[in-house]
């Protein structure tokens, strides 16, 4: 999906540009994820470089749907109804107030609300919750429309997209990327934008010191059915171990588990319960439900958890990739930012960070080297 943006934004801006997906377009982790644009409630202490990204990207995100729904002519399911984050114990509810105050001291926008006043606003939670905190400003998105938009968008800007195109090597020339080998197809390229996401690894041609180190961090997630006119829930909401989030069609979407098992796709009772269990504590009423869904995603995890973007060792080689959990939320700064680059070469500030300098190629045999394979 930053792929798709980028390309569309490149070809916007007159570029000849050519989109490859190993599977059909979109299908990687940004048809799997949740939706959830959540720099609030998803900053973790220690992420403040990334937590000023997340808001800017949060702050772009009304503006940029506008302009995908307007150039794709589909909707994406935008909904600007904030988040609940809730507590089911008193411990809970010490662990809540603890990130709340980190979270206001850090400038979000988040207030600590009663029980009762979190019921008020959802009438289905366990009524033994003890205390919510209200994020005015974490969003959702409908990801599966949103990367379906995308594509219609860069198309019509001009973008081939070429599904079932696995890219197997860059090609590198006198040191500088210069196309994509496909296949028995080599495609010549004035720049290359690696955004294989989790598969980032498997793309050949890229001595040590230009692979990025991200590695697949599988998520298992299911989705109930609601009644779309009498919806059990209306806002995203958290729960210890969980999110929950409800769709315009009825859709309840619940994750996810973080798993450390490479690319291994099975849907395990174990995560399916563990994901029900910890819903059904926070939301009794979705025992009634039934289940639409179930699958499975593999988010990009960089060796700190930040997106890689940017330049990087190799002249033509270009780094949209480790956004880990924050793929959809940074997809508007993701594709104005790094097709900046791409078109003038100037490096917007607020990707420094996030360059692939920051880490030391002679770790790069370490761990994450090695769960990617
Ligand atoms: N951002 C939600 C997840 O990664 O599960």
């Amino acid at each position: 999906m930053c792929g798709l943006g980028i390309g569309w934004r490149l070809a916007q801006a007159g570029c000849r540009v050519d989109i490859f997906d190993r599977g059909a377009i979109g299908r990687g982790a940004s048809h799997a994820a949740a939706g959830m644009l959540a720099a609030g409630v998803e900053t973790e202490p220690g992420e403040l470089d990334l937590l000023q990204l997340n808001r800017r990207s949060q702050q772009a995100w009304p503006a940029f749907a506008a302009e995908v729904e307007a150039a794709s002519g589909q909707d994406i399911g935008y909904r600007d109804d904030g988040t609940l984050v809730v507590a089911l114990t008193r411990d809970d509810e010490r662990q809540l107030r603890f990130i709340h105050d980190y979270h206001r001291r850090a400038g979000i926008e988040a207030t600590l609300i009663g029980g009762a006043e979190a019921r008020q606003r959802e009438p289905y939670l366990n009524p033994r919750i003890p205390a919510a905190v209200w994020s005015p400003d974490d969003h959702q998105v409908d990801n599966r429309a949103l990367t379906s938009a995308l594509a219609e968008a860069a198309k019509r800007a001009g973008a081939r997209l070429r599904p079932d195109s696995g890219v197997e090597a860059v090609r590198i020339e006198n040191g500088r990327a210069t196309g994509v080998v496909v296949g028995d197809e080599t495609v010549p390229a004035d720049r290359v934008v690696l955004a294989a996401g989790a598969w980032c690894r498997a793309v050949g041609g890229l001595a040590p010191a230009a692979l990025p180190p991200v590695r697949p961090v599988k998520g298992q997630m299911l989705a109930l059915q609601m009644d779309p006119d009498a919806p059990l829930l209306r806002h995203v909401l958290w729960a210890p171990g969980i999110y929950l989030v409800p769709r315009r069609d009825g859709r309840l979407l619940i994750g996810a588990t973080v798993e450390e098992k490479g690319f291994d796709d099975a849907i395990t009772a174990g995560g399916q319960y563990a994901l029900l269990d910890a819903a059904w504590r926070a939301l009794p009423g979705i025992e009634e439900l039934p289940i639409a869904e179930t699958w499975v995603g593999f988010r990009p995890g960089s060796r700190d958890d930040a997106p890689i973007l940017g330049p990087g060792p190799l002249d033509g080689l270009v780094y949209a990739t480790g956004h880990h959990r924050n793929g959809i939320l940074l997809a508007p700064v993701t594709a104005d930012l790094v097709s900046r680059f791409v078109l003038t070469g100037d490096l917007d500030p607020a990707l420094a960070p996030f360059t692939l300098a920051r880490f030391d190629p002679a770790l790069e045999s370490g761990p994450a080297a090695l769960a990617a394979e």
